[in-house]
């Protein structure tokens, strides 16, 4: 599907909520099914990734099942059982790691895999670690699809050179199947932490010193969760109403969860003007209301301990980048190579399609600003959503209408966006 986005005249205004958190969501449900008990999420997203990871599930017995579109309640039997079929995690690289983790303790062999974009991607980061924990795993030259033996595992304190809230949660939760003993995963800065939030909110045994996450083995006890609006979703109409001249939006129960907002941190380093509204806790996770409005932006350099809790939002920061004056230089985040697509390539790929100064480094990005975008030829979103709702932000403030092919890649993570935009944009 092509989709035309015709420039924005006038400011975005109004108020808006943002549906569920990606990452909180898929958590959400393993960990309820890995109570093996019935729970409730509410407002569980609709993004296809999140309903991969109830695919997965089910095809190992779990009941899920949406009440109405506020509410999944999931029964999961008092133990998982073998698949009859390939499991699918889709294009989802959570639902493929952290399901990897649950697999290697199981007494049974499965294969899981995934679309033609996750088999292109890296798996030898959780075949190391649970293959130290004694799994027998099988793979096409370290990707997948992996044919995972399930066994009683060893516990292991395991050191990995990439902060990754993915390789993180899938050592965790097969350390809560360990056999004997505690399972630790030091990183060498902190990734998301909703793993770590949600199981202690659960009564799992789990502590955190540090970058170094520490599981005995246990089992999650079952609670009502409730999912919060995903920053990475909202980073999409901060960005909007920070380059659109004369907008102001409030975003509603977005999650504030410190290891998740780099992008407020950055954007207000940049001279955006945010205001967090009504912060508050819920299920262990901090949540606020965001109100942004238009301002002028500056360049900055953006690197090291900052880039996991903004990995996700650097395609749509090199949208604001090149409408910030000065220099932005993004540093450290070779690991976007690894994402849905290579970002570090696609964006600048796109991005240059608008005519921005933007050059290509080994772990980051250079953009110059401030660049009048205007859009020549197709632009691609190489199966990658975010990079579909990145042009498409770029494509508000452009010179002239902007073409994206394939679109409906947003719906891996965000099938509500376009709606939501029209409603900020009348
Ligand atoms: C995620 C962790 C991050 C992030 C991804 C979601 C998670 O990946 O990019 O979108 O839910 O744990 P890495 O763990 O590979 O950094």
């Amino acid at each position: 599907m092509i989709n035309t986005v015709n420039p924005q005249t006038k400011g975005l205004n109004g108020i808006i909520e943002i549906p569920a958190d990606k990452s909180i969501s898929h958590r959400s449900s393993i960990f309820s099914a890995l109570t093996h008990n019935k729970a409730t999420i509410k407002n569980y997203s609709h993004g296809e990734d999140c309903l991969s990871t109830l695919n997965v599930l089910r095809a190992l017995g779990v009941d899920a099942e949406f009440k109405n579109d506020k509410e999944l309640i999931i029964n999961s039997p008092k133990k998982f059982t073998k698949p009859q079929t390939i499991l699918d995690s889709g294009n989802s690289g959570t639902t493929i790691r952290l399901m990897s983790g649950v697999l290697a303790s199981q007494d049974f062999e499965s294969t899981i895999t995934g679309d033609q974009s996750l088999q292109k991607r890296p798996m030898k980061r959780v075949i190391t670690p649970l293959e130290m924990m004694g799994a027998k795993i099988l793979s096409n030259n370290n990707k997948a699809p992996l044919t995972i033996c399930g066994t009683r595992l060893h516990p292991i304190d395991y050191n990995y050179e990439i902060a990754s809230a993915q390789v993180k949660s899938c050592v965790l939760l097969a350390g809560m199947h360990a056999c004997d003993g505690p399972t630790s995963f030091t990183e060498p800065f902190k990734s998301r932490d909703h793993t770590e939030k949600m199981l202690s909110y659960m009564n799992a045994d789990i502590t955190t010193n540090g970058n170094t996450v520490s599981i005995n083995p246990c089992l999650p006890e079952p609670k009502t969760l409730i999912i919060p609006g995903d920053i990475s979703s909202a980073a999409f109409f901060m960005a909007a109403a920070a380059i659109v001249p004369n907008s102001d939006i409030i975003l509603k129960n977005v999650n504030l969860n410190p290891t998740r907002t780099g992008i407020v941190d950055v954007m207000k380093q940049m001279g955006a003007d945010i205001e967090i509204l009504d912060y508050r806790l819920e299920c262990n996770e901090e949540v606020g209301d965001m109100r942004i409005k238009y301002s002028e932006l500056k360049g900055i350099t953006i690197e090291k301990d900052i880039i996991p809790r903004l990995i996700d939002e650097l395609p749509i920061i090199a949208v604001l980048a090149t409408q910030a004056e000065g220099t932005t230089t993004v540093k450290d985040a070779q690991d976007l190579r690894n994402k849905e697509s290579d970002r570090i390539k696609t964006i600048c790929s796109e991005l240059a399609k608008f005519n921005a100064k933007i050059k290509e480094t080994p772990d980051g990005f250079i953009i110059e600003g401030k660049t009048k975008l205007t859009p020549s030829g197709m632009l691609e979103c190489y199966h990658d959503h975010r990079l579909a709702m990145s042009m498409y932000v770029a494509g508000l403030i452009a010179g002239k209408p902007s073409q994206i092919n394939e679109f409906q890649w947003v719906n891996t993570s965000f099938p509500e966006f376009e709606a939501l935009m029209e409603r900020i944009r009348v």
